[in-house]
């Protein structure tokens, strides 16, 4: 079985996206893949810590469970989305036993997030991380810059966060962090930001999030790893498109999908709608949005 860390590198050389679809309840996870396999495209299955702490998912060995009930190894992988160090409502974690408890589970990549740290720390925190998964054999994302969202209380207004560059991925500090932390993939801010999670938030509709992909461009040529854009929710269109040919070789998406899957819910009360709902909504994004379907036939 190719590995993870190849097949993203490989999707990083061909200009094409995996998407890294969330799971904050248990049912939406086997439309996810359904959808994935059905338009013959490659995609992970991810949980981030705040899913099950915030929302459903239960823990992160019940996710690999279901995902190993419907476990399609040609289409989809399981991957750790967010450990953070410091957490969204500024807590410490202690986050090395979340990530033994992952290899053990079986997640085929994992992430530290150590954005809220000082940049050397986030090198040491994320060095710990990254040796862990290698021991392991499987590769780490790691986090440099602000992509904002989770915390409670509201975002700044977009537009004047987006001309400022405020929080962005800085190039020159992104070539040192991936040289001395080992890490294998690169989350960076470039205008993306996170669908809310809090309670009184995580029904709105996110503002449409635009790239700066000059930016991008950059941080692809100084750090020459395969980048992730977390906060795929929402972002126009045509910027999501280019930014695959300029480095982005894996795409977080949970708040679509997440939102979906409420809004059948509360409407029917069925959770069989819920899932039609995520199976369609999914469908249309590796279709339309990203223009991945047969994807998996240019992947390693
Ligand atoms: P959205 O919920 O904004 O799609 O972001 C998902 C994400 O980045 C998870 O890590």
């Amino acid at each position: 079985m190719t590995g993870t860390t190849q097949i993203i590198r490989g999707a990083r050389a061909a200009g094409i996206v995996v998407p890294a679809f969330n799971i904050p309840y248990l049912p939406m996870l086997r439309p996810v893949v359904q959808a994935v396999h059905d338009e013959d495209s490659f995609a992970l299955v991810q949980v981030a810590r705040l899913e099950w702490e915030k929302f459903s998912s239960g823990s992160l060995e019940a996710v690999a469970e279901e995902f190993h009930r419907y476990d399609d190894p040609a289409h989809v992988r399981l991957h750790l989305d967010h450990v953070p160090v410091i957490d969204e409502d500024h807590r410490e974690v202690d986050y090395l036993p979340i990530l033994r408890r992952a290899l053990t589970a079986g997640y085929q990549s994992v992430m530290v997030d150590g954005s809220r740290l000082a940049l050397e720390q986030n090198i040491r925190a994320t060095r710990a991380a990254t040796e862990l998964a290698h021991a392991a054999g499987i590769p780490c994302e790691a986090e440099l810059g602000a992509v904002l969202g989770h915390e409670e209380g509201p975002l700044p207004p977009y537009e004047e966060l987006f001309a400022s560059g405020r929080g962005f991925t800085d190039p020159e500090e992104a070539a040192r962090f991936v040289r001395e932390s080992g890490c294998d993939w690169l989350s960076v801010a470039i205008g993306n930001i996170h669908g809310a999670v809090s309670k009184a938030a995580r029904d709105q509709k996110k503002v449409e999030a635009r790239l700066h992909l000059e930016h991008l461009a950059r941080l692809a040529e100084v750090t020459g790893i395969p980048l992730v854009l977390h906060g795929g929710s929402g972002i126009r269109p045509e910027d999501l498109r280019r930014s695959f040919a300029r480095g982005i070789a894996k795409l977080n998406v949970g708040t679509e999908i997440r939102q979906a899957y409420e809004a059948a819910l509360r409407e029917t009360g069925s959770e069989e709608k819920g899932r039609e709902a995520v199976y369609h909504r999914t469908r249309g994004l590796l279709s339309e949005t990203y223009r991945i379907s047969g994807s998996r036939a240019k992947l390693p």
